[in-house]
């Protein structure tokens, strides 16, 4: 499967808290455009049901607790994201889903590119078969 997860610096200081922090193509491998984030998502909600055919992601929850499935098309895993200090970085197309586990979870993502319908796969079956072409190309 084609993500990665990965380890966002975090500073916990003694009574005052946390603080995680990425920069941009050295913490994470790309430039980043756009910043998105999920909120006030009732739990046991699902959403994503999409893949994207460029756009690369870097995906955490800084509260809460969610659960991200990743499906190549062959393989599905799930990711439990529910510290702010973990994070998945998606460089190729997956296609996704998100269950908000706990009440209030926010969900972020960091973007390679600014938003674009174009990108997006919603259909599974189109998902599939985006996938199997690319295999035959390579
Ligand atoms: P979508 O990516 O489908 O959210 P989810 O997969 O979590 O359900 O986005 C929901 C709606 O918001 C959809 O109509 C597109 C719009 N949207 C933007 O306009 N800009 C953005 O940057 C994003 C991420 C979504």
């Amino acid at each position: 499967m084609q993500y990665r997860t990965i380890d966002i610096k975090t500073i916990n200081q003694e009574g005052i808290g946390g603080l995680s922090f990425f920069e941009a193509e050295k913490d994470i491998p790309f430039p980043i455009k756009r910043i998105y984030y999920i909120t006030d998502v009732p739990m046991g909600i699902k959403r994503g049901f999409h893949a994207h055919k460029e756009l690369k992601q870097l995906l955490f929850c800084p509260y809460g607790k969610i659960c991200i499935t990743l499906d190549d098309g062959i393989n599905r895993e799930d990711i439990i994201l529910d510290a702010p200090s973990k994070g998945i970085v998606i460089e190729s197309p997956l296609w996704r889903e998100m269950l908000w586990l706990e009440e209030n979870s926010v969900l972020c993502v960091a973007a390679s590119d600014y938003y674009s319908e174009q990108d997006y796969i919603r259909d599974y079956d189109e998902f599939i078969e985006f996938q199997k072409a690319k295999e035959i190309a390579q």
